[in-house]
């Protein structure tokens, strides 16, 4: 049996932090639902100290829903991780989640201060947090732009103090699935308590590599990911809980298993479309509209001979109902006829052709050809018969 990786949903966090995409609590505690119903292990629930509404929707998330783990966002403040705490109040499960950055920018230009005293508020933070809860996650902020050297030193430090989750995001979406992968590695290598916690992978989209990262921090050893519903999240997005997942699935090379439920997967993700008022672009991976949809001649006829030559995982697998054949002018004739004998209209040779020509020279006019366009064409034939 292969570890499990800890499935770490940040869509009510990063992903609300969107412009637009706010939700109100009782919208939350939908998705929460719905992230429950999915499998995931862990929901970061928001930012408690970031407004009243954010910290009324962590407590009543921690009321609704019982499986997952309930986190709360905080910074290295005490203020910060009292009202965390305090929003957890009702959560069966509950987890702060506590940091600071360690990249250069970060240490000189935001927080102007200094390695020394950086590691000094992290552990301070991290120790603060434990008087609240046992389970205590401690992200290094643009980790994938820090000093080596120091990011081993202080997540040595936060494990010490007692972090049991220990989470190395890429903030700026900045690094090449090597560098993740070797930072995670590196971290193995050079943290001589690493083992008493678990690595979280925390990617972002900017270079649009935060699945393929996340990939590589789990095969390089870590053991949770941080994840949003259809990738939404700051800018260009946080990693897109559904690849990685599916990734997962169909590479068993990728030594961990998840508890999602992948049949919920393309539900969950029209429930936070809709209600996020977020659209999926059409060629985004599994959840996209075109995601099953083949619509030139040769893979449709590919496809309609045996799915897996053109389908690496079965629709039904994501809670697609099936893989659709698109009528277009690329399309050939295999296609044309399975949609013909799906309306009960059985043509074969020469009148196959001859609706075939017919077919292009309207598929060239119009993009969309539907049931009635079909029946049109062939009415000289039904009539016929
Ligand atoms: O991207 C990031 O660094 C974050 C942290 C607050 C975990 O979202
Ligand atoms: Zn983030």
């Amino acid at each position: 049996m292969s570890e499990k990786l800890w499935i770490f949903d940040t869509t009510l966090r990063d992903g609300e932090q969107v412009p637009g995409c706010q939700l109100n609590t009782q919208e939350k505690i939908v998705v929460a639902q719905a992230l429950e119903a999915l499998g995931v292990d862990i929901i970061e629930a928001g930012f408690p100290i970031s407004s009243p509404g954010d910290f009324n929707s962590v407590v009543e998330i921690s009321k609704a829903v019982s499986n997952p783990i309930i986190c709360a966002l905080s910074r290295a403040v005490e203020k910060d991780i009292e009202v965390a705490a305090a929003a957890l109040k009702y959560a069966k499960k509950g987890r702060i989640h506590t940091g600071i950055g360690v990249s250069p920018y970060h240490i000189q230009y935001k927080l102007r201060s200094t390695p020394e005293d950086i590691i000094e508020r992290g552990v301070k933070a991290v120790k603060f947090a434990k008087r609240f809860v046992e389970d205590v996650e401690f992200y290094a902020e643009d980790a994938g732009r820090a000093e080596l050297p120091f990011l081993a030193q202080i997540i040595e430090q936060a494990i010490k103090a007692g972090a049991t989750v220990v989470n190395i995001p890429d903030t700026t979406g900045y690094c090449l699935p090597e560098q993740y992968g070797a930072i995670i590695r590196y971290l193995k290598e050079h943290v001589s308590n690493i083992d008493k916690a678990i690595i979280s992978t925390h990617c972002h989209n900017d270079l649009g590599m935060a699945t393929a990262n996340t990939i590589a921090g789990i095969q390089h050893g870590a053991r949770q990911a941080e994840l949003t519903i259809n990738g939404i999240g700051e800018r260009a997005g946080n990693t897109s809980l559904e690849e990685v997942v599916m990734a997962i699935k169909c590479h068993q090379s990728i030594p961990v298993h998840t508890d999602i439920q992948t049949e919920r997967i393309y539900g969950t993700s029209r429930l936070i479309s809709k209600l996020m008022n977020m659209p999926v672009q059409p060629n985004k991976a599994i959840v996209g509209r075109n995601a099953f949809a083949h619509s030139s001649g040769i893979h449709q006829d590919g496809v309609l001979k045996h799915r897996e030559n053109y389908e690496i995982m079965d629709p039904k697998e994501v809670g697609v109902h099936e893989s659709s054949i698109v009528l277009t002018a690329r399309s050939g004739r295999a296609a044309l006829k399975h949609h013909l004998d799906s309306l009960g209209v059985e043509l074969e040779g020469e009148a196959l052709r001859e609706v075939y020509e017919d077919f292009l020279l309207l598929a060239d006019k119009k993009r969309d050809i539907g049931p009635k366009d079909l029946l049109a064409l062939v009415g000289k034939y039904l009539d016929e018969s």
